[in-house]
This record gives structure tokens, C-alpha cells and sequence, in this order.
């Protein structure tokens, strides 16, 4: 006893293994197999560690306890050395990239079915030279209704019929506020067409929504007549709905115009026979308009006895409805793609 045959088990011998086998570790290649063969030479059965254990019985008795401790904390760090370098991220067996795949699809866009129609209305008008112009959805009193002409005691100036945000401000109930604000920020000669979001405070159903879109127009020069209005609005409504369709004016009355008209088309679905559509009436109407009223032309300072103009104003989703065959406009608010996707 004391004496041990090969005279290695040493606290030095074991520092000495111990360390070879963390460097072998941490410089394998990582992969699973290096890191095993690591493992079989060092921790194995018939490994070099268990070699040392297998010396314990040849030391002598008082320095047993401590090289056992000795050889435990090696075969500790070693095993710590070899978990530490997890072999995952071993080199690739494949390419990250695999090019013979096809190609991800990127899903196109379109426009909402309400852009996509105030864009084929601009697309006519703009042939016939108008310009677009543009006003905010929140809006002074004064352009929604007192220079468009409309007295303070008017229905649609009451809170059940607008948008009431402070005392002088509202959320706009018609896009006729653009005239003002084009006819104060330019001089004739203006043609132009104003498209946006209006509001109101109506129960939603079918045919009404609280927000809902508008497209108006204005034209203002010296000798503008009624005359330019019906060739303009008769062109219109033929890039809309084909050259052979017939336009009937009503008499009517708005605030802001002076006279007024309300503008029906033939059916484009029946032809004028009368169906279900024109709810058999052969006409469908389409838009207001009129002679923009002398007093509006007071508000913006303009010289009523030198300009004359003409304006009107169509609901977007009406025309779209009708475009479409859409029954019930609230399913253009919904961002159903089901339903959006169809056009
Ligand atoms: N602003 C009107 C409305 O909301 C529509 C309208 C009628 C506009 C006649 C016009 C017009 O420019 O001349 O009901």
C-alpha cells in the first residue's frame, strides 16, 4: 500500500488529464461525433477517468478520500467542458437558402371599390380639364352652411343633422364646402371637382351610414351658362354609363344654387323599360345641381354681374352601389376581404 504501480494518480496527474480534456473539448469541431469521441476517451467505460478510478484502491487510505474528490471534480469539469459546447448549430447539412424553391407569392393590392369609383368619376372630368381639389372634414360652420347660402333657421343646421364638435365647428355634411374654400383661394376661371369623406348623424342601414363620400364640382368663369352645365354633367354621365345614355332634369332647390336641379339617367340596367333597379321608373337619379345662387358669390367677394358658374354633387356610394349591383353599403365599411376582393 502507498506504493501504486504506474505512480500517475496524483493530484497532478488528474489536474493534468482534466485539462487536456476541457482543451480537447472546447477545440473539437463541434460536431456531435467529435464531441462524442471526446466524451468515449475521457468519461467511457474504458476511458482514461475511469482508469484513474480504477487506481483508487493502490492509494494509500488517508489520501483516498481526497483523490476521489479529486477524480469527481474532474469528471465534473469535464462533462461541464462538453455540455458547454452544444452541437447544435453544427455545420448545416443543407443550405439555409434553398433555391429550387419557388418563390413566396406577394399578395397585390387594390383599391377600396370607393376609391377605385371616385377614380373612374375623376378620370371623366379630367378630360373635360377639371382640376381636383381638396378641403378638411373638419370644418368651420361658416363653410358648411353660411356661405353656402343656408339660412340659420335650416333643418340640416340642426345638432340631430350634423356633427357638432365645438360651436363653430362640425364635421362637414357636404364636400360644397370646397367651393367656398376654392372660390376665396383662386379667381376664375375654376373648374374643378372635389372629392371626400362627408358626415352625418344618420342610422346606419342599407342606404345610410354616419360617414359616406361626395364628389362635388364648381365652375366659375364670365358666360357660364345652364347650357355648360347639361353638356358637362350629359358627359359625364356618358363616360359612366355609355354614350347611349339619356339624362332628364327635375327642378329642385339647394340653398347655394339658383335655379336647381336634380339630374336622373336613364336606367343602364333596363334601358328605361323600368325593373327592379330603377324601381320602375326608367330613371335613376344620379346628382343635384344648379347655377351657383349670387349670394354665395357675395361670400368670396366675387363679382356676380361678371361670373356666372354652375355646381353639383353626387354621392359616391350611391353611383358605386348602382355600378356594382351593392345592396347594402355597410358591408363597404366592414374590411371584409371576401367582399372586397371581388372588385
Ligand atoms: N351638397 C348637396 C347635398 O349634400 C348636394 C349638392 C346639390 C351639391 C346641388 C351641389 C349642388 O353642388 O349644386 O345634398
Amino acid at each position: 500500500m502507498g506504493e501504486t504501480t504506474q505512480g500517475s494518480l496524483t493530484p497532478e496527474s488528474i489536474r493534468e488529464l482534466q485539462d487536456r480534456a476541457v482543451a480537447e473539448a472546447a477545440s473539437a469541431t463541434a460536431t456531435p461525433a467529435d464531441l462524442e469521441a471526446v466524451r468515449v476517451r475521457y468519461l467511457g467505460r474504458k476511458g482514461l477517468l475511469r482508469e484513474m478510478y480504477s487506481q483508487l484502491g493502490v492509494v494509500a487510505p488517508e489520501q483516498r478520500p481526497i483523490i476521489g474528490q479529486l477524480l469527481n471534480a474532474a469528471r465534473q469539469t469535464i462533462e461541464q467542458a462538453l455540455q458547454g459546447r452544444p452541437a447544435a448549430p453544427a455545420a448545416p447539412s443543407r443550405p439555409a437558402f434553398d433555391f429550387t424553391l419557388p418563390g413566396r407569392k406577394l399578395p397585390r393590392g387594390r383599391l377600396h371599390p370607393i376609391n377605385d369609383t371616385i377614380e373612374a368619376i375623376k378620370d371623366i372630368f379630367k378630360r373635360l380639364g377639371f382640376e381636383v381639389a381638396f378641403g378638411p372634414e373638419v370644418e368651420l360652420d361658416y363653410y358648411n352652411f353660411e356661405a353656402l347660402n343656408i339660412p340659420a333657421d335650416h333643418p340640416s343646421r340642426d345638432s340631430f343633422d350634423t356633427f357638432f364638435l365645438h360651436d363653430d365647428v362640425l364635421l362637414r355634411s357636404q364636400t360644397s364646402t370646397v367651393q367656398i374654400r376654392t372660390m376665396e383661394n383662386r379667381r376664375p376661371p375654376i373648374r374643378v371637382i372635389a372629392p371626400g369623406k362627408v358626415y352625418r348623424p344618420d342610422t346606419v342601414d342599407a342606404t345610410h351610414g354616419f360617414l359616406f363620400h361626395q364628389l362635388e364640382g364648381l365652375v366659375v368663369d364670365e358666360g357660364v351658362t345652364m347650357a355648360d352645365l347639361k353638356y358637362v354633367l350629359h358627359e359625364f354621365a356618358r363616360g359612366l354609363y355609355g354614350p347611349d345614355v339619356k339624362m332628364r332634369f327635375r327642378p329642385s332647390f339647394f340653398p347655394f344654387t339658383e335655379p336647381s336641379v336634380e339630374v336622373d339617367v336613364s336606367c343602364f340596367v333596363c334601358g328605361g323599360k323600368g325593373c327592379s333597379v330603377c324601381k320602375r321608373a326608367g330613371w335613376i337619379e344620379i346628382l343635384g345641381a344648379g347655377m351657383v345662387d349670387p349670394n354665395v358669390f357675395r361670400y368670396v367677394g366675387y363679382d356676380s354681374e361678371r361670373y356666372t358658374g354652375f355646381a353639383f354633387g353626387m354621392g359616391v356610394e350611391r353611383v358605386l352601389m348602382r355600378r356594382h349591383g351593392i345592396n347594402d353599403m355597410r358591408l363597404l365599411l366592414e374590411n371584409d376581404l371576401r367582399f372586397l376582393r371581388q372588385f
